[in-house]
């Protein structure tokens, strides 16, 4: 079985190829290294033993990936290939709705048009909004926040349309709750290329030494501390989950699915640097803050559906979440002192 993996280079794709390919399917990546770099492949082959084809292209282009499914006979398209930090489209909305929704647009039309009608894309808690309740349920309704969040929106709606007027298409829409952690090698893990936004990147940095203090957000929501509530996943976990989601799809499944992949337990921000210094052995400098704008209190999965019809759980602790996230870290940093 040969799939094609968009944004395959990125950090949720890596390891994802890496799950792939332990599970017997053949990979291709199409990346345009916007977020990441072409090495992350090289260590993906390292730890399979296998290395995958890489093509560099941006999906808007749509000559080169019309070139890309002419070579290859893909079963399906596991789709990451995306912006992704909130702040940025809030600044720069046109380039994350031309990026996201338009180069999902082109590889949609690339699919239909090669007969590739199997597809897993990368959409995110984040279309729920601010949900009235937790857990969450693929049911709630959905209300994005952001130009981010609503790109993924646009998508998933697209989505929707594609399958309606054509049966033929076996589509799973993936809401990923917050990935966290990395590989149990070391060898891949997160990257951001700028200053983090994400929590578990930036505390990574902070006990490493590249940054001296972590800023939490508020310590005044209705939560156990006061600080954020989220559901931090595995990304090993995450990954298995796609692989779960392809044999069902592959099955046959017509239509679309959307399903939550997250742990369904809530941690809070303090409860994670608690944990990340104890993996560590490192003490996290923090300082309260104002809170974020746009940010929530609470957000949980409820990933009872996809347990049911995926028969995939999360599997590994927010403890294996900060040893290896802390070990990508510290393997990763050769340019810092850890002394
Ligand atoms: P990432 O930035 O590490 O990976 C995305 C990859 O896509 C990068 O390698 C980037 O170079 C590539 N890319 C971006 N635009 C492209 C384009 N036009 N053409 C070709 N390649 C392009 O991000 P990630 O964390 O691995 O996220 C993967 C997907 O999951 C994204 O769609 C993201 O929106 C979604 N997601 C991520 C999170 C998260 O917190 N990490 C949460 C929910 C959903
Ligand atoms: C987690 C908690 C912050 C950084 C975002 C996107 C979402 C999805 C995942 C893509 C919150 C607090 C954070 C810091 C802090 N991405 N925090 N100090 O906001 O839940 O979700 O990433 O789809 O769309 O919105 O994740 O990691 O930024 O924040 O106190 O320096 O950590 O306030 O409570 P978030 P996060």
């Amino acid at each position: 079985m040969q799939i094609l993996v968009t944004g395959g280079a990125g950090y949720i794709g890596s390891h994802t190829c890496v799950e792939l390919i332990k599970a017997g399917y053949q990979v291709v990546v199409v990346d345009n290294l916007c977020n990441s770099k072409i090495s992350v492949l090289d260590r993906v082959a390292t730890i399979t033993g296998t290395s995958l084809p890489f093509i560099q292209i941006d999906l808007r282009d749509r000559e080169s990936l019309e070139q890309v499914f002419s070579e290859y006979q893909f079963d399906a398209v596991i789709h990451f290939a995306g912006l992704k930090a909130v702040g940025e489209s809030v600044a720069e909305p046109l380039r994350y709705y031309d990026n996201n929704v338009e180069g999902s647009l082109v590889l949609f039309q690339v699919m239909a048009a090669h007969g590739v009608k199997n597809l897993v894309f990368s959409s995110s808690a984040t279309v729920y909004g601010d949900p009235a309740t937790v857990p969450i349920l693929e049911d709630f309704p959905l209300a994005a926040t952001n130009p981010y969040g609503r790109s993924k929106l646009m998508i998933e709606e697209m989505l929707r349309d594609v399958a309606t007027s054509d049966p033929a298409w076996c589509i799973a829409l993936l809401r990923y709750f917050n990935p966290a952690g990395a590989h149990e090698s070391g060898l891949i893990g997160e990257d951001p290329n700028d200053i983090p936004n994400n929590l578990f990147p930036y505390v990574a940095q902070v006990a490493s030494g590249r940054r001296e203090l972590l800023s939490v957000y508020g310590d005044d929501y209705p939560t156990i501390d006061g600080t954020g509530v989220r559901d931090y996943i595995h990304v090993v976990d995450l990954a298995i989950g796609h692989v779960k989601t392809l044999v069902r799809l592959l099955s046959k499944e017509a239509g679309v699915m959307a399903y939550n992949l997250g742990t369904g337990c809530g941690s809070s921000v303090l409860q994670m640097i608690q944990a990340f210094e104890q993996a560590s052995g490192r003490r996290i400098p923090y300082r309260i803050v104002a809170r974020r704008p746009g940010d929530i209190a609470v957000c949980f999965a409820d990933a009872s559906l996809a347990q049911r019809e995926l028969n995939w759980r999360a599997e590994r602790s927010i403890e294996q979440m900060c040893t290896d996230s802390w070990r990508w870290q510290a393997m990763s940093e050769d340019r810092f002192s850890f002394a």
